[in-house]
């Protein structure tokens, strides 16, 4: 009797596992984070991912043409990045809007950098706006959280060295700011 009433619960769970794990492998992001999907699709399968490595490795490759000025505030930064190169601009006023998604809906990228991997952790507490320039784009990035704000101030200032430095500096990982 208690196998009878049993069977349909176990059938509608691993039903419900099975509908889950085939809708996360599709969209390339398995039960193990953003591109492990259990059908082996990596990160390559996942098309948005693929397109902003595309936008920011452009960004890497141009950095001689970019401008950017970073500007601390006690709860955050604004900064300006620009680029006189129309090309460049449109890239800038791609990436930026990208990673704003990343940080609303908390969808990372660049875990292994432990800088990076903090500020997705306090994802919720990030403010972030901007608007296009005529060659770029202005950000305000706030926190109320005193120690965010520091971390989005790291953040900028890793941007700022991204550019200085290229692709030698993506591969570092970043310390993250004291805790207050
Ligand atoms: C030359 C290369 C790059 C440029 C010019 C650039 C530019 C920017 C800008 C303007 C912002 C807005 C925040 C700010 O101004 O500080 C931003 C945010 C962001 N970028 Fe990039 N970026 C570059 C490379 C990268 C790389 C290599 C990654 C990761 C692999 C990345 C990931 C992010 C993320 C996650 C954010 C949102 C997080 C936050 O602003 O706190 N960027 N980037």
């Amino acid at each position: 009797m208690t196998r009878f009433c049993r069977t349909p619960s176990v059938v509608m769970f691993t039903g419900f596992l099975l509908v889950t794990t085939v809708a996360m492998a599709q969209r390339g992001r398995g039960p193990m984070g953003p591109g492990r999907g259990p059908m082996g699709a990596g990160r390559n399968a996942d098309p948005v991912f693929a397109a902003d490595r595309a936008d920011y490795q452009f960004l890497l490759q141009h950095r001689a043409d970019i401008r950017r000025t970073v500007t601390k505030i006690d709860n955050g930064v604004e900064t300006l990045t620009e680029s006189d190169k129309p090309e460049v601009a449109a890239i800038l006023q791609e990436h930026v809007p990208a990673m704003a998604r990343r940080v609303k809906e908390i969808d990372p990228i660049h875990l292994r950098d432990p800088l990076f991997a903090e500020v997705f952790r306090h994802a919720t507490k990030i403010e972030m706006t901007y608007e296009n320039t005529n060659a770029g784009v202005r950000v305000k990035e706030t926190s109320a959280d005193p120690y965010v704000a520091r971390l989005i101030q790291s953040h900028a200032e890793v941007v700022s060295l991204f550019l200085k430095n290229g692709p030698a500096e993506v591969h570092k990982n970043h310390p993250l700011p004291p805790k207050p």
